[in-house]
């Protein structure tokens, strides 16, 4: 199908009626929707569908920057650039294929690219979703140049909350995290869960692989697991930020809230003909059948 400006996206489904919106701009996920018909992720009413920005929701890929410290633009090019769908991808492994319908996309930088970050990569997006509604996103990024490069990177989830004073997050507690409201000072995370009564935007590290996001009121927990991605950036505007930004509504704080599995701290470095691995599996459970366990 095609989304407001005539970008191609990329519809999967699985047998039971989820599924997932895939865009060429920027290889964002645009939508994720439960057997039910449910959406998960969250895109603001104002959301601008055009280049050269990245569409505000669903899941933007932020590479080969996260955020504004380096020479390039805030969460780096990736996130604005038209991808190409690969006709003919690498199958998917054969332990992991049970009835998942996948699509690959992929980026190679172009010569402004070049300009601005002068690394030779390919980038491949394979984003699969799971007979039962599992959406995965595996990134691989190879240096196909004769130097070395770093770079960061973070799959920036905007997930759809139904009150954010009701939401907690367990995974994170006890961490050490990097503040980006105070110049990026390291602080650790005391007592409990993490919850919510004002702006939070900081990058946990060293995160375990599975995080859990629980919507008290939805009753239902979103469960993150990652590989290769040792950071969690967990990002709330509230209602000063959310005023300032004209691709967001004044209210919209309190449906959404991002958890990136992401690497940050410590850039990622690939020698040439290196690859890196990055995945992220989302999931979605009733909460009565978390708090069991
Ligand atoms: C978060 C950053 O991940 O992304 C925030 O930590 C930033 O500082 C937010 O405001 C949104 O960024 P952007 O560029 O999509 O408006």
């Amino acid at each position: 199908s095609k989304d407001w400006n005539g970008i191609d996206q990329v519809v999967l489904r699985s047998p039971q009626g989820a599924s997932v919106k895939v865009s060429l701009h920027g290889g964002q996920v645009t939508s994720w929707r439960n057997e039910q018909g449910e959406e998960l992720l969250f895109t603001s009413s104002k959301a601008i569908f055009k280049p050269p920005k990245a569409m505000r929701g669903g899941i933007p890929i932020c590479f080969p920057q996260f955020g504004n410290c380096g020479s390039l633009e805030q969460h780096g090019f990736a996130r604005n650039k038209i991808w190409m769908i690969d006709d003919n991808p690498p199958p998917l492994n054969p332990n992991d294929s049970n009835g998942k319908s996948f699509i690959d996309l992929l980026l190679k930088p172009s010569e402004d690219d070049l300009k601005c970050w002068p690394h030779s990569f390919e980038f491949r997006l394979r984003v699969s979703l799971s007979t039962d509604g599992d959406l995965t996103l595996i990134s691989r990024i190879r240096n196909v140049n004769g130097k070395p490069f770093t770079f960061s990177f973070a799959y920036h989830t905007y997930l759809l909350v139904s009150d954010i004073s009701e939401v907690r997050i367990e995974g994170l507690e006890t961490l050490d995290y990097l503040d980006n409201l105070c110049q990026r000072e390291r602080f650790t995370e005391q007592g409990d869960a993490i919850t919510f009564e004002s702006e939070v935007d900081r990058v946990y590290l060293s995160s375990p692989n599975a995080i859990a996001i629980l919507d008290h009121e939805k009753k239902r927990t979103y469960v993150i697991r990652k590989d290769g991605l040792p950071d969690t950036v967990v990002w709330n505007p509230w209602e000063k930020k959310s005023k300032s930004m004209v691709d967001f509504g004044d209210e919209e704080y309190k449906q959404m809230l991002c958890v990136d599995g992401a690497a940050i701290e410590k850039p990622i470095s690939l020698k040439p003909g290196e690859e890196w691995t990055g995945r992220l599996q989302l999931s979605v459970v009733p909460s009565s059948f978390c708090s069991e366990n």
